[in-house]
């Protein structure tokens, strides 16, 4: 605990009320609040911009600097050193991985890769074309009825064996909603393929046929899995968090995530900056995209571009950039009318004075939309693909939570409704 302590006075009382200021390890320390209440005022901060709900060691963002490390390492080194399922070791766990706790995670994570009858049969259930996200979002709730065994959330052991189950299933429920989506039959997962190539291969692969899924693209799918898969306290880990607070099954908590992360200004956005390139249609009306996001009167945002933290480039967005022209060049696609309105919109917003001064960076879903519509992902799964990512964020931060001591979450209002009234005679 900080010496510089925080003093406010109270309205009930002269005496001041002292608020400790705690030491964070990096970045800015918190102002301990618990005792506020007694100057008869709750603290309102909209939108949950300066405070924090709860104390962490899983990841830390310094928006200002382009900051994101996984328990201390950049996301960068990650990127490029390691790889989507020890990067999960690393969030759970709190170190890396050896290689034989490596090779043991892995061969965990490979026990859980299969679907039972029930749930194939529910996805079976659903409209064709309906949204691979309100599947994803049923499938993954509906696993707290599958899996019902050995789920006491206050068993260390019990949660382990959740989260090897819901690493391992996730990419195959996701491609699961993603074959009923486009109307095709499921293709069986095949354990000789590794995780990104096991998914690109259940999406796009033939069933009984070999995978020819492309070394390079299973490359940028692991990359796209990792880049996303934990941002601190972001809308769905909150709500996780939140769910989890009350003592929910874990898979319903998951399910909880899925729906938060579903809204455009969060994971949608990806799915949404390919509506807009596509609303859009031609390098010619760029311009007057941009007049129109840029106009207060219009509610239009250019989608990809901003974020809430990151007020200096998204660092992740570095890394996908590069990923990106990698797999255009393996695609051939470096010319495709989609893909050159995506890249003279980046231009076009690094270089006009709004977007500078407000600092709108074209942000990680601007990049994963375009890899992954180059990869012949339809827009509708590119949720879902963020969320099989993230869920490995979502169940860090419960874990962690259900770890030591926690009260359920409970925000306090402002109230601004009627005061106390009769009801009509
Ligand atoms: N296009 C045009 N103007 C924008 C954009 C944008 N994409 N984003 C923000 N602005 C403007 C706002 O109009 C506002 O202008 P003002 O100060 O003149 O009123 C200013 O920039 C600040 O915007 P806020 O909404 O206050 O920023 P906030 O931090 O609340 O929102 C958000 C961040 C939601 C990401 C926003 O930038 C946005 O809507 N972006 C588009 C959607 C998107 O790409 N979301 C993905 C987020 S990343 C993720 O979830 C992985």
């Amino acid at each position: 605990m900080s010496s510089k302590n925080f003093y406010l006075s109270s309205k009930h009382s002269d005496d001041a009320i002292e608020l400790p200021v705690l030491n964070s390890t990096i970045g800015h320390n918190v102002i301990d609040i618990a005792k506020i209440p007694q100057t008869g005022c709750f603290t309102l901060d909209l939108g949950f911009g300066a405070t924090a709900a709860c104390e962490s060691k899983i990841t830390f963002i310094d928006g200002n600097k382009g900051v994101l490390l996984h328990r201390g390492y950049p996301i960068e080194e990650l990127a490029e050193k390691s790889d989507f399922l020890e990067t999960c070791f690393l969030l759970i766990n709190g170190e890396l991985p050896t290689s034989s706790e490596k090779e043991n995670f892995l061969r965990s994570i490979q026990k859980h890769r299969n679907i039972d009858g029930s749930t194939e049969q529910l996805l079976k259930g659903f409209p064709r074309g309906s949204h691979p996200m309100a599947m994803l979002c049923t499938v993954v709730a509906a696993m707290s009825a599958t899996y019902n065994s050995n789920t006491d959330i206050t068993s260390a052991e019990d949660r382990m064996l959740t989260i090897y189950r819901l690493v391992a299933k996730m990419p195959i429920l996701a491609a699961m909603c993603h074959r009923h989506f486009i109307g095709q039959p499921f293709v069986a997962t095949d354990d000789r393929l590794d995780y990104a190539e096991n998914f690109l291969n259940m999406m796009f692969g033939t069933a009984g046929k070999e995978s020819t899924v492309s070394p390079v693209l299973a490359k940028a799918m692991d990359l796209i899995f990792l880049l996303h898969a934990d941002h601190e306290q972001n809308a769905s880990t909150s709500t996780v968090r939140l769910s989890g607070s009350t003592g929910a099954n874990p898979y319903a908590c998951i399910a909880s995530g899925i729906a938060a992360l579903w809204g455009p200004a969060h994971g949608g956005a990806n799915q949404a900056v390919l509506e807009m390139l596509e609303e859009i249609g031609d390098e010619k009306h760029i311009e007057s995209f941009i007049l129109r996001a840029k106009d207060k009167e219009d509610s239009f945002r250019l989608m990809g571009f901003g974020h809430r933290v990151y007020k200096n480039f998204d660092p992740r967005a570095r890394v996908m950039k590069v990923s990106c022209d990698e797999v255009l060049a393996e695609l051939g696609l470096e010319n495709d009318p989609l893909l050159k309105i995506a890249k003279r919109l980046e231009q076009i917003a690094l270089d006009d004075p709004y977007f500078v001064e407000k600092q709108l960076y074209p942000n990680v879903d601007f990049y994963s939309g375009i890899i992954m519509k180059a990869i012949g992902i339809s827009p509708e799964m590119f949720t879902v693909i963020f969320a099989t990512g993230r869920t490995i964020g979502w169940i860090a931060h419960w874990n962690e939570m259900l770890s030591s001591p926690y009260r359920i979450g409970r925000p306090r209002q402002h109230y601004t409704g009627y005061g106390k009234r009769s009801y009509p005679a």
